[in-house]
């Protein structure tokens, strides 16, 4: 398996506002784009060709890895200009694979951090004479994802994405987001339009009777699209909890990238990124949150599991729970914001501009140039 499609067109619509200039799988994570550790585990496993799925902000991706030389990997990019779905989207970009009709090809979403051994999954794809062979995961709460049961014999009997109705979750299985596909099935799904590959391909498959597997592999896995498992998925990284040969530094309780000025007397813990050129003032506490290039967090505030976009800059003695602030936004000092509050990029809230209440907390976004951040989402 020498090749693999990378699904990376998706809008990151539940990370703004940090997407709004930058694709959910190029924001940094442990101080490298995200997918700089996706391409990495892939290259492991003995990919050497990747093609790239792109629609939404494409042309960064190009600008970011190029043609894949310094990774030793031979990258691709294709465009949609309509956004095809996943399914449409891995259709179109296996126009551009060589593999041959039986050889296996690996599909990765684009937003996944896992420690899955890659290769084992290649191998039972092959030893087993599957169709497709997906990853699948044992979650708590699958209602944000695919539901994938599976019978004694590992064959994936449905697929239903995303159920809606507590009847509907039989199983506490899902799909992580990884499979294996023989190429010959990729060029059966419809070309020139939307395809889900999830609400379409997947039950089409099972229709037709294609030996479509499930592994289930408990390993470590985090699907990266909300604020929460985004500083999460880093600071695993940042603390070692999840290995990728792609880390910047050695792992620890903080990342201090190059260029970063942190005051000596500064308290950073639980796997924090301080992003090159971020500087932290005096008596500061960051933990387990992910500063962005040219952050700056001003004397005594307190960072709690929260990300600060790229020059963005934090006043002195604020205090952030699980908070998103854009890149270019300022807090002025002495502001209290309640978990879950979003901050677009280049707002402004002047000091002591958020009172904290509990129902303005989960999902609050400040328009960029609002006075303060009121507005509902
Ligand atoms: N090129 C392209 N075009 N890529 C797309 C498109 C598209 O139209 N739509 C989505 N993608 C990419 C996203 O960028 C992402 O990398 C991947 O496809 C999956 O999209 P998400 O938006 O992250 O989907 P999800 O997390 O809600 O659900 C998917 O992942 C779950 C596991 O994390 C599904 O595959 C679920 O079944 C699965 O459980
Ligand atoms: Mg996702």
């Amino acid at each position: 398996m020498t090749e693999a499609i990378l699904l990376v067109g998706g809008q990151g619509t539940r990370l703004r506002p940090l997407t709004s200039h930058m694709p959910k799988p190029l924001l940094p994570v442990a101080g490298v784009p995200f997918l700089t550790h996706q391409l990495a585990r892939a290259a492991a496993a003995g990919v050497t060709r990747i093609v790239f799925a792109t629609s939404y902000l494409a042309e960064l991706f190009e600008a970011e890895f190029g043609d894949g030389g310094q990774l030793g990997l031979e990258l691709e990019y294709v465009t949609e200009k309509v956004p095809l779905g996943t399914g449409g989207a891995i259709r179109n970009a296996a126009e551009r694979l060589r593999s041959a009709p039986d050889e296996p090809v690996l599909v990765l979403n684009g937003d996944i951090l896992s420690g899955l051994d890659i290769a084992a999954l290649r191998d039972g794809h092959r030893a087993s004479g599957a169709d497709v062979t997906l990853h699948l995961k044992r979650v708590d709460d699958p209602r944000a994802f695919g539901l994938v049961p599976t019978d004694a014999d590992g064959r994936v009997t449905a697929f239903l994405e995303k159920p809606q109705t507590p009847e509907e979750i039989t199983t506490d299985q899902i799909n992580a987001g990884c499979y294996v596909f023989t190429r010959a099935v990729l060029d059966r799904i419809p070309a020139g339009r939307v395809v889900s590959v999830e609400r379409e391909t997947f039950p089409e498959l099972l229709a037709s009777g294609a030996h479509v597997r499930g592994v289930v592999n408990d390993c470590y896995w985090l699907d990266l699209g909300t604020p929460a498992a985004f500083v999460q998925g880093s600071a695993d990284l940042v603390r070692g909890k999840v290995a990728s040969p792609a880390l910047p530094g050695p792992v620890g309780e903080a990342l201090v990238l190059p260029g970063a000025h942190v005051h000596p007397s500064a308290v950073l813990s639980g796997g924090t990124v301080v992003g090159p050129g971020a500087v932290i003032g005096e008596g500061t506490v960051v933990e387990g949150s992910v500063l962005l290039a040219g952050a700056r967090i001003d004397a005594r505030a307190s960072l709690h599991r929260s990300v600060i976009g790229r020059h963005a800059r934090i006043g002195g003695g604020s205090v952030l729970d699980a908070v998103v602030v854009g890149d270019g936004a300022r807090i002025d000092e002495g502001n209290e914001l309640p978990p879950g509050l979003r901050i677009a990029c280049g707002a402004h809230l002047p000091a002591h501009g958020v009172r904290t209440s509990a129902s303005a907390a989960p999902c609050t976004i400040a328009h960029s140039g609002a006075p303060h951040a009121s507005t509902p989402h």
